[in-house]
């Protein structure tokens, strides 16, 4: 009874969604609020506050499948997902030094509603960062973030033991763990450059990129995020 006050408490004030790992594994639940975490564990970087596992899931060595659910609790129908790799056990509470090996190209997820939504993502074939050879047990960390529209991130992260493709300890990939919900969309981000590095900005050059920004506004596109220091413009269509 407590419980769900609480809950409807949550939904109300934190209003976003939050992620859950359904393959190979998770850290653990961290779907989490309490006074060590008003906001909720999962904002916290690089692992939604959660330390690194002992029990760690065997990954092949190629890459492979990952699944999860982006619509747990309330919030914003519309997110970036970004799917990263670190490396082995010499960073903090011995996992990676860092997170910073993207994996995929970040795309846009599209929900139902505003409302939770159970539905699955389900990348089947998940390739290693570029240039990166693994070999069986060779430890890393596979981390799925999911960019709010407000501009927060929350993380999740499975630790992972590479094993050659194939071996029996690799958890079976099929149609009730890793699929996508017909009630899921996808998008693609595509970077406009609006002004040079070093370019010399001109009264002209200006005003077009702001008429660009304009359009944007009035398309009501993804709240007008727009990192105007990176001179970029992230467009999802
Ligand atoms: C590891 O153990 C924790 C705690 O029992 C559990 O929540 C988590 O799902 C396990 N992870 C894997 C990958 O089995
Ligand atoms: C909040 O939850 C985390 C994870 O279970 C736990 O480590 C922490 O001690 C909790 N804080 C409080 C104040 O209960
Ligand atoms: C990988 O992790 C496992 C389980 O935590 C550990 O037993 C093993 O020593 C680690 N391997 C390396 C190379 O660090
Ligand atoms: C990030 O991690 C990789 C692999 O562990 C390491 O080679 C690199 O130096 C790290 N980068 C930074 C900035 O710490
Ligand atoms: C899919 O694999 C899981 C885990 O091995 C298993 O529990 C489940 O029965 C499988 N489902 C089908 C349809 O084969
Ligand atoms: C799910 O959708 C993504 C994005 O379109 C796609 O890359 C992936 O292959 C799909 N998964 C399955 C199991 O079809
Ligand atoms: C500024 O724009 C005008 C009109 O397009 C152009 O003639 C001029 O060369 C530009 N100046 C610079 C510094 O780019």
């Amino acid at each position: 009874m407590l419980g769900s006050v609480f809950t409807t408490l949550v939904l109300s004030t934190l209003a976003t969604a939050h992620v859950i790992l359904t393959y190979p594994g998770w850290r653990g639940n961290n779907l989490i609020e309490n006074d060590t975490y008003p906001f909720g564990m999962q904002w916290m970087y690089p692992c939604g506050g959660m330390g690194t596992s002992r029990n760690r899931t065997f990954w092949p060595t190629l890459g492979g499948a990952i699944a999860f659910q982006p619509g747990w609790f309330q919030g914003h129908d519309k997110a970036t997902i970004y799917i990263n790799l670190g490396f082995g056990t010499d960073g903090p509470d011995n996992g990676p030094k860092n997170m910073s090996f993207t994996m995929v190209p970040p795309f846009g997820l599209l929900g139902p509603s505003k409302g939770p939504y159970p539905g699955t993502v389900c990348l089947p074939q998940v390739p290693l960062p570029p240039n990166t050879v693994m070999n069986p047990g060779d430890n890393a960390t596979i981390q799925v973030v999911e960019l709010a529209q407000h501009g927060a991130a929350l993380y999740s992260c499975v630790d992972i033991t590479f094993a050659a493709p194939g071996d029996p300890r690799i958890g079976h990939v099929n149609e009730t763990n890793c699929f996508n919900s017909t009630d899921l969309g996808f998008a693609d981000i595509y970077t406009i450059t609006t002004k040079e590095v070093g370019a010399i900005v001109n009264a002209s050059t200006t005003s077009a990129a702001a008429s660009v920004l304009g359009s944007i506004h009035s398309a009501g596109a993804w709240a007008g995020y727009v990192p105007l220091g990176l001179g970029a413009l992230w467009l999802l269509l």
